[in-house]
């Protein structure tokens, strides 16, 4: 059985009629108009959505709860092959992204690394599965976003005494951050680039060991039907990232990484096919 068969099965997901998807396609036409004009990749919201988290942490005695990111409880549908699903309960979102992010993360080699770089690392919410993967190798969780770096100072206690936070910015021409010999990690975070491939290109520069993106591969979206369609035309129109999979096959093909790995994950949220994956070695 595969990933997607398993997760239908497992959390009881309910097919959606057809009168429910017209909805959801509804929804879709108007983010689609809503985001013409919201193109702007502004740091205010990151903070504001993670300085929310952040509070949580502290408040809460179940910190674990708290780093789930918001986007992860906003809608109980969901997409499975290309066709949309119910959970019963909103909570088993974040339980089944859990389980693909940590489906994905097994697929790495088992080799030892220096360090372990996860870039807009967010509420950090992946810090967990990372670390029980790698538990004796230093993980450094980054962003732009000085609550995501709070938060991850505050996990150095509260998870383990190997994790810690430093800035990252994909646009910046220098990051203080040394990536050479590191396995780094993307989770939805390289979708905020858009086209701009120099952010890979400084981060290949820096010469990691190995790279893993999880992402949402607009070249790999679904085309036959009208959702999918739909869903494309959103990502496009929320410059989202585009051109990766041509990247890195042209510096494959000039010798400057490998590609070990890639694949899609055909689970989506109700607006995103977010569970593309690649992993990549540099050549030096
Ligand atoms: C959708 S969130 C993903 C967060 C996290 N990786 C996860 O899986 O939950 C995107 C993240 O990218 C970060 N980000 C956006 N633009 C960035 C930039 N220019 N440099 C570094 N991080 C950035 C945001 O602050 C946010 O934390």
């Amino acid at each position: 059985m595969g990933l997607e068969e398993e997760l239908i099965d497992r959390y009881k997901l309910v097919r959606l009629t057809t009168d429910e998807v017209s909805i959801i396609e509804l929804n879709l036409k108007n983010l689609i108009k809503k985001f013409t004009t919201t193109k702007s990749r502004s740091i205010q919201k990151w903070e504001i959505g993670w300085k929310e988290n952040l509070i949580e942490i502290l408040n809460s005695k179940d910190f674990e709860n708290a780093l789930i990111p918001k986007y992860l409880t906003k809608s109980k549908n969901l997409r499975v092959n290309g066709k949309y699903y119910r959970v019963e309960q909103i909570s088993d979102i974040p339980l089944i992204h859990h389980q693909i992010i940590d489906s994905l993360l097994r697929k790495l080699p088992k080799v030892d690394f220096e360090k372990i770089i996860e870039l807009g690392a967010g509420s950090c919410n992946n810090a967990k599965l990372i670390n029980n993967l790698f538990p004796n190798t230093p993980l450094l969780l980054t962003d732009w976003s000085n609550e995501s770096i709070s938060i991850a100072k505050h996990l150095t206690t509260l998870l383990s005494n190997k994790i810690s936070g430093a800035f990252y910015d994909f646009f910046a021409l220098e990051n203080k951050v040394d990536l050479f010999n590191c396995l780094v990690i993307t989770v939805h975070s390289l979708e905020q680039i858009g086209s701009d491939m120099t952010v890979l290109e400084r981060i290949l520069a820096k010469r990691p060991k190995l790279v893993l993106n999880i992402e949402p591969i607009v070249e790999d979206y679904e085309t036959s039907s009208e959702a999918g369609t739909l869903l494309i035309k959103l990502h496009n129109q929320r410059d989202y990232f585009t051109g990766f999979p041509s990247w890195l096959r042209d510096n494959e093909k000039k010798g400057k990484l490998r590609i070990l790995q890639s694949g899609k994950v055909k689970i989506g949220t109700e607006i995103s096919e977010p569970y593309s994956f690649y992993i990549w070695e540099p050549i030096y």
